[in-house]
């Protein structure tokens, strides 16, 4: 069994696999090619931003809903010249990352009064944030800034995505593992990392990072960094330009979807509960 997501076999590939009578294609994330629907609301928004002449049109009112033709103006207004098509700040757009660090705050600020029965919301600061073209860039960027020998190495959890043994192996670090438990559902033995940590530094490695997956996939989080080193990774994010703006916009929106209320709301909610519910239903399957 092999995804077809990650990668489409060669017909060498397939002729090595012929002991095996049936291949079956998961959904490993990337879905869209295996049927999966976009999510309309979110392809409404950045269809009117990307062809904003659609907002002068009368018919768009039938067939846009109307958050969605709201929404885009807001993200339009946001967008210096209004323009989807150009170069924006390195770190993404100022409004989405305004809208991105609200969304973040209010979610975490919920999960965390729920852990611990606090009143205050979790501070995330717009200005903290560096909007990329997915996680593997930043993956890469990050490797970039912490590597400079096999000397350093980077703790990752195994099993991993292969993003992070690649990325760790192209620019010349050490991938110092630490093992997750699948009896305990994947937990985490303290003692275990401190083991493998220590195992490093006697081998002469520098441990200049911990890759922690979850909670927070598919969106990275790396907090407590210093102004001086936020402005390392601005430099470097620089270099790249920026990341593509449809992407920045889809960032914010899938942080603030529509809410109850609104014109999607009940379509967006059958979507996204259907896309949830079908994943739930094939993991038990495997
Ligand atoms: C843990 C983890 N890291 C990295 C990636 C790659 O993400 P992207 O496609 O945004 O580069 C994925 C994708 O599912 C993932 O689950």
């Amino acid at each position: 069994m092999f995804s077809k997501s990650l990668y489409f076999p060669t017909r060498k590939k397939l002729r090595n696999l012929n002991r095996f009578w049936q291949i079956i294609y998961c959904n490993i994330g990337n879905p869209h090619p295996l049927g999966q629907l976009p999510i309309k609301f979110f392809r409404e928004v950045l269809a009117l931003c990307d062809h904003t002449s659609l907002l002068d049109e009368s018919e768009t009112h039938g067939l846009f809903s109307t958050d969605a033709i709201d929404r885009a103006w807001k993200i339009l207004d946001q967008i210096p010249g209004r323009a989807s098509g150009a170069y924006s700040h390195s770190q993404g757009i100022k409004g989405l990352r305004d809208t991105i660090a609200a969304a973040i705050e209010a979610r975490d600020g919920d999960t965390i009064a729920a852990a611990t029965e606090a009143r205050d919301g979790f501070p995330a600061d717009p200005n903290d944030l560096f909007l990329t073209d997915g996680a593997s860039p930043a993956v890469h960027m990050m490797m970039q800034l912490l590597i400079s020998s096999e000397k350093d190495g980077i703790l990752c959890l195994i099993p991993q995505n292969p993003l992070y043994s690649a990325s760790i192996t192209l620019h010349g670090g050490s991938l110092v593992p630490y093992y997750l438990d699948e009896a305990t559902g994947w937990g985490l033995e303290i003692s275990n990392v401190k083991k493998q940590l220590e195992e490093a530094r006697s081998k002469g490695i520098t441990v200049r990072a911990l890759v922690v997956i979850n909670p927070g996939n598919p969106t990275g989080q790396v907090t407590g960094f210093t102004p001086d080193v936020r402005e390392q990774i601005y430099k470097m994010a620089s270099i790249n330009l920026c990341s593509n703006i449809s992407g920045q916009i889809l960032a914010s929106l899938i942080m603030s979807p529509p809410k109850p209320g609104d014109d999607s709301y009940d379509s967006y909610m059958a979507e996204r509960d259907g896309i949830l519910s079908s994943m739930a239903r094939r993991a038990k399957v495997s």
